[in-house]
């Protein structure tokens, strides 16, 4: 090693925080009902995962509490929204949309906060993602006629949503845009463990004077979700998260004629070809997994690598995985943030262990985690086999599963082998070898060449467990319309 390189060696990265003093946060928070802020009973402590350090109170809204957000969005439905022409509603949704852009540093900050994820993710991906959901439906707003021509599109009414803690204020966005541009009105439930950029967003309702009700926000937990599931006086229900929670949700709505939507967990298939350019390919598995954490839904979870380069390639993934940075979720160098939760740990600590146990080979790069608050090292699973746990279900943690094939046909076969279908992702040089691999691939994305890209324009969601319904582009309004054919006035 020449004396510059060792030199060069000794460099280290220099902490680069984010302030924080953008965010003021109160100390307790209400729940947003009718456009005021509305006490509740019961309250519980939301923390920094990052850190375990108490960040507000937030209300556990009781079943009384949802009835009275239900009540405001009815009125609110039955009022003046339903009424107001559709152009108006979408300068509502542009309003939103600009303000978000507006105030992106303050909300990503409050995201890495209260949820762990690295600031450059929630400043890069999340932010600029939620506003241009707001302004991608906001254009649909006027044009529904068109999107669905001789169908007479019409809202639903009042909608109850219930969203995960991976990527809160975008979840909110997936579900708030289409729901409003198609002249719903809305409930929302954030999830327990990140309530605080739902919560912020109730300021940007006001600055955006959305009239009173039309937006509620319901902090708590499950049994918030659930009471806002029950609720008589709902539409239609959109939820997303686990697979347990999904079903049984379904189940509950059986018969009640209410719409839903499930968007659920996955196990997703990233699959490289021998002819792929494989230092592209490290990147878009390390993208797959390691990008938040691995608390995605659509996660490359399972890499299925040709028998003939696992060797390189897996030498590169470690190589690369080395260089990721963990840590501060504020410090604007971070590749991977905080575990989510306590819970979220333990779960994923339970799946190495047994991955560990049924004999799967376990690497982590050399990495030192912060001693207070969750933290996982990125983790890859070499010699898996299809019937081990850590291939089956889904981790959501920076936890890679490595499996081998020989034949495309193998390959298709090995990544079809599970119970999900949300996404899949394809790495080879030839188009023709794309195109065949995504018509068998039964997922609802398949991605060629990358990973883990969003676009609002772009619809999203799943086959099998998990769930169905699509969100985004023209597919994501239509679970948000009623349409002719779905009344029996003909007699039908
Ligand atoms: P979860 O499904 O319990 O939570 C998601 C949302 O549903 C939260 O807002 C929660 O409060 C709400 N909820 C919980 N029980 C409910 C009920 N009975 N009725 C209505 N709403 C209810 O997910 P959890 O427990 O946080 O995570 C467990 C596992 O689920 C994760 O390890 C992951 O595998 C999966 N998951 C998948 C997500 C996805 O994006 N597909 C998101 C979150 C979790
Ligand atoms: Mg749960």
């Amino acid at each position: 090693m020449t004396e510059e390189l060792a030199a060069f060696r000794g460099f280290a990265y220099a902490a680069a925080p984010e302030s924080r003093a953008i965010v003021r946060l109160e100390d307790g928070y209400g729940l947003f009902v009718g456009g005021e802020w509305r006490a509740p009973a019961e309250t519980y402590t939301t923390i920094s995962p990052a850190s375990e350090e108490p960040l507000a109170q937030v209300g556990q809204a009781s079943a009384e509490d949802v009835g009275a957000a239900v009540g405001a969005a009815r009125a609110a439905f039955e009022g003046e929204w339903s009424a107001l022409r559709p152009a108006e509603r979408a300068k509502y949704l542009f309003r939103i949309a600009r303000l978000l852009q507006e105030r992106a540093r303050e909300f990503a900050v409050l995201e890495s906060l209260n949820g762990g994820k690295p600031i450059k993710e929630s400043r890069d991906v999340d932010l600029p993602l939620a506003a241009a959901h707001f302004f991608y439906y906001a254009g649909w707003a006027d044009k529904l006629e068109y999107a669905f021509p001789n169908r007479r599109p019409r809202p639903r009414g009042v909608t109850g949503q219930i969203i995960p803690w991976n990527f809160p204020l975008l979840m909110l966005a997936w579900k708030i845009a289409p729901a409003l541009a198609a002249g719903n009105t809305v409930v929302l439930k954030p999830a327990e463990t990140t309530p605080l950029t739902a919560l912020l967003f109730c300021d940007v309702l006001r600055q955006a004077e959305l009239p009173a009700g039309v937006v509620n926000i319901v902090t708590g937990d499950g049994r918030t979700g659930a009471a806002l599931v029950e609720h008589p006086d709902v539409d239609k229900i959109a939820f997303t998260g686990s697979t347990e929670v999904g079903k049984a949700i379904q189940r509950e709505l059986a018969g009640t004629g209410k719409g839903l939507t499930l968007e659920l967990g996955g196990k997703a298939a990233n699959i490289v070809f021998d002819d792929a350019p494989l230092d592209q390919a490290v990147e878009g598995i390390v993208n797959g997994i390691y990008f938040n954490q691995g608390h995605v839904c659509c996660a490359g979870s399972r890499l299925l690598v040709q028998e003939s380069i696992q060797q390189p390639l897996i030498e590169k993934l470690k190589r690369r995985l080395a260089t990721l940075r963990v840590g501060d979720p504020l410090d604007k160098n971070t590749d991977v943030g905080a575990i989510n939760s306590a819970t979220q740990l333990q779960r994923i600590e339970e799946f190495v262990a047994a991955g560990e146990l049924e004999g799967a080979e376990l690497y982590q790069p050399p990495c030192t985690l912060p001693e207070r608050g969750y933290w996982f090292a990125p983790t890859v699973f070499t010699n898996v086999a299809q019937s081990h746990r850590i291939a089956q279900e889904e981790i959501f943690g920076p936890v890679l599963s490595v499996l081998t094939f020989r034949t495309p046909e193998e390959a298709v076969e090995k990544a079809n082998n599970t119970a999900y279908g949300l996404s899949a992702g394809v790495w080879t040089e030839k188009g023709s070898r794309i195109l065949w691999a995504a018509q068998r691939l039964r997922a609802g994305v398949v991605w060629a060449n990358t990973f883990n890209r969003f676009d609002p324009t772009s619809p999203f969601g799943g086959y099998k467990e998990s769930g169905f319904g699509r969100e985004g582009g023209l597919h994501g309004l239509e679970p948000y319309l009623r349409f002719d054919e779905d009344s029996t006035e003909w007699g039908g």
